[in-house]
């Protein structure tokens, strides 16, 4: 049988245990082994007993164990799993298969045996293309006399509640707070060590903590502000927007607070590097010449030794440093530095490398001297640059940025001047937005508008405006509580 799904918001916040892990990972791994081999395969029995073992222990307690997918995350009985860097990995091939397949999730009755489930198993792995669809597999598993497993469909994605206004503002407000606290650890911690004093770290730790609590209960918030452009020392925004989304990606990915704060930690100074480097060559206005990409090119080396130098011995210092040194390389090893043995990057890296180009690129201020609107920067890197990053990690950043980033102004067809408020997860081309303005000019009054409902389906998205060409101060707008 089939049903709609499934993970109410509530449940999302219960965390999986060891258990549920090591269930998933055996599940993992069996469908794998059964994609190449029989039934009778003794690896594939193997693997087989061990999913079996652990789905007898769970369902004896709970009486039915559920595998489910939600947003490429994983469930076990409504818990989240939280995956290692390899589980991720095998994860994300799973959550792939089961999209192609319309499967959003499987749970197993407790009166099930082995044979019944080797059976769905080799269903799944060897389905033809097409047969492709979640409700053949049923009927299958009807056909074969399988009772006991449901399938459930992919997830419809319920429209997220708007904020009220307040809760807005005073979210709007403390990212604001955070942002900015985030901006000046970066510029204190690089500072010391340009002098090559020891730095202490705990400034740091604490805002990366802040920046992770804001991002679990409201990503907008802090995404719009990774839009304002015009800092003076760009770096230093530069790696606080780094830090927003590698935390955003990773909140998504489901990492449990350490990783979180590993990951943020190492965003926040991949860049760290640039210090070491003369100030004309980071603030030159013009294009690089050779002798400057050359230059440049020994930021990530430099970064690394500046991390197990300066930046005081500890787990997320390690991980740091190996990103630092490796945020350039690209998944294709056509970046730098260049390695004479190619071994696969670190995921922190990847996520790392993936945000670091977005912002680099739509910020125009680090190596490209033009700022290109971040439509067509996803578009670049969706189609142009597919191969640089990981895909799995391009096609979640896209989800989470969306067509049209917070804090872009637009140009609606009503020829009003709109900034991006939230993305609209369920359409990414219909975010709720805030009119500040028209081709005459800004407004005195703001009017948020969830471009969504069917009141607004006159309006609709034209383009992506420079703020500049109408007057908008962006950064203002960005930074009031209107
Ligand atoms: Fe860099
Ligand atoms: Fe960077």
């Amino acid at each position: 049988m089939t049903t709609k799904p499934m993970v109410s918001e509530k449940e999302r916040l219960e965390l999986a245990g060891p258990e549920e892990l090591a269930l998933v990972n055996a599940f993992f791994v069996m469908l794998k082994t059964a994609q190449y081999v029989d039934s009778n395969n003794a690896t594939f029995q193997t693997q087989s007993a061990k999913f079996y073992l652990a789905f007898r222990r769970m369902a004896d307690e709970r009486g039915r164990v559920s595998i489910k997918i939600s947003d490429g995350r994983i469930f076990v009985c409504d818990r989240l799993v939280r995956f290692d860097s390899d589980g991720l990995v095998r994860a994300r091939i799973v959550s792939d298969v089961w999209q192609s397949l319309g499967i959003g999730g499987v749970a197993f009755d407790d009166s099930l045996d082995n044979r019944q489930i080797d059976k769905f198993v080799h269903l799944v792995a060897t389905i033809k293309l097409t047969e492709r669809d979640h409700n053949r597999i049923a009927e299958r598993l009807r056909e074969l006399g399988i009772e006991g497993i449901t399938l459930f469909g992919m997830e419809q994605k319920t429209p997220q509640p708007l904020l009220t206004a307040e809760k807005r503002s005073f979210l709007r407000r403390a990212a604001r707070a955070t942002f900015f606290r985030a901006i000046s650890v970066v510029e204190d911690v690089m500072a010391q060590a340009a002098e090559d004093k020891e730095v202490d770290l705990s400034k740091a730790r604490r805002v990366v903590h802040s920046l992770i609590d804001q991002i679990a209960e409201d990503e907008s918030s802090l995404i719009e502000l990774t839009s304002i452009r015009d800092f003076d020392e760009y770096t230093f925004a530069h790696s606080t927007n780094v830090c927003v989304y590698a935390l955003t990606m990773g909140v998504r990915l489901g990492m449990d607070r350490q990783r979180l704060s590993d990951l943020g930690f190492a965003a926040l100074f991949h860049d760290i590097g640039k210090i070491k480097l003369p100030g004309d060559l980071i603030r030159k206005p013009d294009a690089f010449d050779e002798n400057d990409w050359a230059q440049m090119q020994r930021h990530p080396l430099l970064g690394a030794k500046t991390i197990l130098r300066n930046l005081k011995f500890d787990r997320n210092v390690a991980r740091a440093a190996l990103v630092a040194f490796e945020h350039h390389i690209n998944e294709d090893f056509t970046g730098y530095p260049a390695l004479t043995a190619r071994r696969p990057t670190n995921f922190f890296s990847k996520i790392i490398a993936l945000v670091d180009t977005f912002d680099a690129l739509t910020s125009g201020r680090v190596y490209m001297k033009k700022a290109i609107p971040p439509d067509e920067v996803l578009r670049k890197m969706m189609y142009q640059m597919n191969i640089k990053f990981d895909a799995f990690l391009l096609k979640m950043f896209v989800s989470i940025i969306g067509i049209y980033p917070a804090g872009t102004l637009i140009l609606l067809s009503t020829e009003e001047l709109a900034v991006v408020v939230q993305n609209n997860p369920e359409n990414l081309a219909r975010p709720v937005v805030k009119t500040v303005g028209d081709r005459k000019g800004p407004h005195t009054e703001y009017l948020t508008v969830n471009l969504m409902l069917v009141e607004n389906a006159e309006r609709k998205i034209v383009r992506i405006i420079d703020p500049k060409k109408y007057g908008i101060d962006i950064k203002s707008i960005l930074l009031s509580d209107r």
